[in-house]
């Protein structure tokens, strides 16, 4: 028979206290805060869901990796484990270790990337889009239609818009287009999934031009698993199987293994072409070690080996994926407006519908993640006007189109009755909506500024 419970795939053998908090306690520590949950110890936070980013559990066998890591300087064990596990899902050629995704992205953009250059995505994640941006290049997000809408379901709304990107190639110049990358899931437009088919596309579209394509692969498995659910011609196959077809369309890809690496740290630059790849192994001894750890311990090479082979489980997958349905299911039957279907890894609070009397200029999700703060202990991120607004010249904000609230699940960490407390915390601040207030920023640093900035309440 299949049950209607899907269980945690796994028995707990180690556990870590959480700290409780009073409602007063929590006033006081946001605002010495600046309103801003980046700059809280975690020890006043109960439940973390600020980012699925370095804060899975490891496994037993994954700990196991930690103490047999070897630490030698060159020609690490760890390495070539690692290498081959990278290599068993990615088929590429060249596996360079990195200590985490962005500086994948540093490496890669500062030898390809300058002004006058382009770079499409679905949609960017901001550290991509900061690595190319300090390159003087531009970063260009040409999602579908459908993704920019939080309200229409569809199955694969981290789709790229194939179109508008052939346009794009043919107006700027397949020459000023060094790279075209494609992000699975789409973190900054809600954690969706991108189909096979529209990354075959994609890939077809860049092959014409001659421009490669890599894949901002953070969230790889979780992206398989959406495609053996919903795409037709997929049920069968392995996620395994489903992941390489995934990279078979690319030319490389950049990865942050603190997702579906199920690792604390680590991430990697995987590539087919000989002269990148000895270019960026240059960079990399600069900036981040040699080529066979760059940046990383050998434990954490092993640790990294072992998250790639148990993150393709499909058990683990199917609780991974139904944990964050079953809380959207429940937020969506009490009216909470989110994006709908959840994507893969979190929550995505829409703002602009939650809170419509607090205009982009007074940051709503911003008051959002307040409120779920001081009323339980949870810790959420903005992603809207705070992380991605601009200014024009006369400084008036230029607001991004969605305004989100993300409560990103960790992996492995927290079960069924943590993420009923969840949902009872964000009922009670949907129920007092009409109370909460908009906020000013005080202090703001000239990029990434969601991380260190200051608020007011007005
Ligand atoms: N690309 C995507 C799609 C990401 O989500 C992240 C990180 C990165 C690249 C950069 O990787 O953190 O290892 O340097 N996302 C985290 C998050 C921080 O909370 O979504 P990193």
């Amino acid at each position: 028979m299949q049950t209607k419970t899907i269980i945690e795939p796994f028995k707990i053998k180690s556990v870590e206290p959480i700290r409780f908090t009073t409602k007063e306690e929590r006033e006081k520590i946001l605002k010495e805060a600046g309103f801003n949950p980046f700059l809280i110890h975690a020890d006043d936070v109960l439940i973390d869901l600020l980012t699925d980013s370095g804060t899975s559990a490891m496994s037993s066998k994954q700990w196991a990796g930690i103490m047999d890591g070897d630490e030698s300087y060159a020609g690490s064990r760890s390495f070539y484990r690692f290498e081959e596990a990278v290599n068993k899902i990615t088929h590429m050629k060249y596996i360079i270790p990195t200590h985490q995704g962005r500086a994948a992205e540093k490496i890669l953009f500062s030898i390809i990337g300058r002004s006058g250059k382009y770079f499409p995505n679905n949609t960017h994640f901001d550290t991509t889009r900061a690595n190319i941006e300090f390159t003087g290049a531009e970063a260009v997000d040409l999602l579908n239609e459908t993704g920019k809408h939080p309200e229409i379901r569809a199955d694969f709304k981290g789709n790229m818009d194939v179109e508008k990107l052939a346009t794009f190639i043919k107006e700027k110049g397949a020459e000023n287009i060094p790279l075209c990358m494609i992000t699975v899931t789409n973190n900054s437009g809600g954690g969706q999934p991108v189909s096979m088919q529209n990354i075959k596309e994609t890939s077809e579209v860049c092959k014409k031009y001659n421009i490669p394509l890599f894949i901002d692969a953070c969230r790889f498995a979780e992206n398989a698993y959406f495609i053996k659910k919903r795409e037709k011609g997929y049920t069968d196959k392995s996620l395994l199987e489903i992941a390489q077809e995934m990279f078979s369309y690319a030319d490389g890809a950049t990865m942050s293994a603190k997702k579906d690496g199920l690792a604390n740290i680590g991430g990697f630059l995987a590539m087919n072409d000989t002269d990148l790849a000895m270019k960026c192994r240059n960079l990399l001894i600069v900036t981040e070690g040699f080529p066979t750890y760059g940046g990383l311990a050998g434990r954490d090479l092993e640790a990294i080996a072992q998250g790639l082979q148990e993150v393709l489980d499909e058990h683990y997958l199917q609780y991974r994926i139904r944990s964050v349905e079953y809380l959207g299911e429940k937020l969506v039957s009490a009216g909470v407006p989110i994006i709908e279907p959840p994507g893969g890894h979190a929550i995505y609070i829409d703002a602009k519908r939650f809170l419509p009397n607090i205009p982009s200029e007074k940051f709503p999700g911003q008051s959002i993640v307040c409120a779920l703060y001081i009323e339980g202990g949870i810790r959420a991120v903005e992603i809207g006007s705070v992380m991605f607004g601009k200014y024009d010249k006369n400084g008036k904000l230029i607001p991004p189109p969605m305004e989100l609230v993300r409560l990103a699940i960790p992996r492995r960490v927290y079960t069924q009755s943590h993420i009923d407390y969840v949902l009872e915390i964000i009922l009670e601040v949907f129920k007092n909506r009409e109370s909460l207030k908009g906020y000013k920023i005080t202090y703001e640093a000239p990029m990434l500024r969601h991380f260190t900035a200051r608020f007011e309440g007005i």
